[in-house]
């Protein structure tokens, strides 16, 4: 959503703040600002666009300040302006505050502060904490900040300096995540781990409900009623490498030819364990997914082998869907969270919603320490390594192989099923050997306005995820449909200029999706096919086709979406879109 860091300590704040908001950057990039406190003033910068305009601002100032907090936005609430770009500060220029989130009754203290005189200047939810902690201010920054949270309703992480304090900053984390990097003489916030890698490895992710006091000699930490709390750093163990391009031009290129490596790594979570799960799907009366973009298409793969394997019914929800309803949720239910960052705000509060009518939360995550890995019952890892292109590839296919797994723990035949998925890493290189020759495909589509993606049962999920990234980074309008839906209406959008993307492995509905696949011809649809490789009748029919090695019907998702990846991907970058950061999104959304 944004991202937000802090630091205090002895080495100038400004070069620290701005390398962390770079690796933040991933969050939200409409503007972006730093506040330092110098000399008992406030030094406030902040510029619209990316990281890169605000160090232009600031190339060759010589700032001194040791203690300072920045910010990288993803707009909520008010338009991208310099105005609206944080950090906000009170009316004195005496406290300064970073935000990210949503404070949901911004409008209510609003006015409650106009009433009092207090001047507004933006547009934002977040210039309230400003106000707020300088009439709440008595000499204490804390006690303060504290008695401003008492106040605010919403999610949100945010962090505060004053001049009246120079070398102490105060920060929350409620609903949005914060990290706390403990390092010796100097000491750090930020959003996300990667901001803080080049500082120190050793973090403290934050609960919600708690409060930080950060000064360069320690951290203290209190519940939201000032009481001490004692908690437990962690050692990040992977590098800051793992989180550079490595060659390639694109994080998001990288990331799927990581594939492999990363599949492999996630089913090794499993097979070293010798593979016993903490609980039995059996033990529910269903299995409730929640998730969100492409987590939720993984649940839509996994609702089909777990139905198969565990006999348990599945249903997959959008999470922004099911916290409003009145879902008979309870506690013969198991709640599923899908989430690669773990701090989706959709996919935690509604997650957690159904733990409090009693279901049992289960979830799979990328990140260890997120929010929902702390606040499930059980979590399922993921190991697919940190993911910086906004567009989900590795940590999709990852979600897969714990899902598979998971799905077939309720086999007696779960050593030989799972003895498949050993063969899926050397499948995946031999996709991406193909790369060029998708790529040649792919820059045939790419001043199309439209596309349509096809598939039946397995492959339906896989269309779903095909089309969302084809519109999330080329901007084009690209919609997933199944294959045998397509006569009940949407055949009537099929002419010549509609590229038509039907994914169609040698599986129970092959012959189905074939029959679709001359529908669409039947109206001059132009067909480019994904199957396996040697399936010359599917092939005969295709403008374009992207061969897979056969792999059984239940492994062919791992298969059929890399193809799809570098489709989406090669199209996105001929056209010179900034594929790793694309416009509006932000790679974790943790506001609803
Ligand atoms: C996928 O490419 C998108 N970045 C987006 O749909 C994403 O999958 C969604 O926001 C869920 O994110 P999560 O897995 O971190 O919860």
């Amino acid at each position: 959503m944004c991202g937000i860091v802090g630091y205090t300590g002895s080495a100038p704040a400004l070069l620290v703040l701005l390398q962390g908001l770079e690796r933040l950057e991933y969050r939200g990039y409409d503007s972006a600002g730093v506040a330092l406190v110098e000399n008992h003033h406030l030094l406030i910068e902040k510029r619209v666009g990316k990281i890169r305009e605000l160090i232009r601002a600031l190339w060759g100032k010589e700032l001194k300040a040791t203690t300072g907090i920045g910010h990288t936005r993803w707009a909520t609430h008010g338009e991208v302006c310099e105005l609206n770009a944080h950090p906000h500060t009170d009316e004195r220029g005496e406290f300064a505050v970073v935000h990210n989130g949503i404070i949901e009754n911004y409008r209510e203290i609003k006015e409650e502060l106009e009433k009092l005189g207090v001047r507004y200047k933006s547009a934002t939810d977040t210039e309230v904490i400003a106000h707020l902690v300088a009439l709440n201010y008595e000499g204490d920054l804390l006690s303060a900040v504290l008695k401003t949270v008492s106040r605010l309703r919403g999610a949100y992480a945010f962090a505060v300096i004053t001049t009246k304090e120079p070398n102490r900053i105060v920060a929350v984390k409620y609903g949005s995540p914060l990290v706390v990097g403990l390092g010796k003489g100097e000491n750090f916030i930020a959003s996300d781990i990667p901001a803080l890698l080049p500082f120190t490895r050793d973090v403290i992710p934050l609960d919600d409900g708690e409060v930080v006091d950060l000064r360069p000699d320690g951290a203290l930490i209190y519940d939201f009623e000032g009481n001490l709390k004692t908690k437990e750093s962690m050692r990040v163990l992977w590098d800051i490498i793992s989180a550079e391009k490595g060659g390639f031009k694109h994080f998001m290129l990288k990331e799927i030819f990581e594939q492999p490596r990363t599949v492999g790594d996630t089913l090794k979570g499993f097979v070293s364990r010798d593979y016993s799960l903490p609980f039995s799907l059996k033990d529910f009366r269903r299995v409730l997914v929640v998730a969100c973009g492409t987590s939720y298409h993984a649940g839509l793969i996994g609702k089909y082998w777990i139905e198969k394997y565990a006999g348990v019914p599945v249903e997959v929800v959008y999470a922004s869907e099911l916290r409003y309803s009145d879902s008979p949720v309870g506690e013969e239910d198991l709640v599923l969270a899908i989430s690669q960052s773990g701090e989706t705000a959709d996919t935690r509060f509604s997650a957690l919603s159904m733990k409090e009518r009693g279901a049992t939360l289960v979830s799979i995550v990328n990140v260890m320490g997120s929010a929902l890995d702390r606040e499930s019952d059980y979590t399922l890892y993921t190991h697919a390594g940190p993911e910086i292109g906004v567009a989900a590839t590795k940590t999709f296919t990852a979600q897969l192989v714990v899902l598979y797994a998971l799905a077939v723990s309720h086999s007696k035949e779960k050593e030989s099923l799972m003895d498949r998925l050993l063969r899926i890493p050397h499948f995946i290189e031999e996709v991406l050997t193909q790369a060029e020759k998708i790529k040649e495909i792919a820059l045939k589509y790419a001043e199309y306005k439209n596309a349509i993606y096809l598939g039946r049962y397995l492959s339906y999920p896989v269309a779903l995820e095909g089309a969302l990234k084809l519109k999330e980074i080329s901007y084009i309008h690209a919609e997933g449909y199944p294959a045998g839906e397509m006569k009940h209406g949407p055949i009537a959008l099929i002419d010549e200029k509609m590229p038509v993307v039907a994914i169609g492995p040698k599986d129970r509905v092959h012959e189905k999706l074939l029959s679709n696949a001359e529908e669409v011809l039947a109206r001059k649809g132009i067909l480019i096919g994904v199957g396996f490789e040697g399936d010359e009748k599917f092939k005969s029919l295709c403008r374009d086709y992207m061969g897979i090695p056969p792999v059984e019907e239940d492994l062919t998702p791992f298969l059929t979406v890399v193809p799809l990846q570098l489709f989406a991907y090669y199209m996105a970058d001929y056209l010179g879109l900034d594929v790793d950061q694309p416009r509006n999104l932000a790679k974790t959304v943790t506001v609803e």
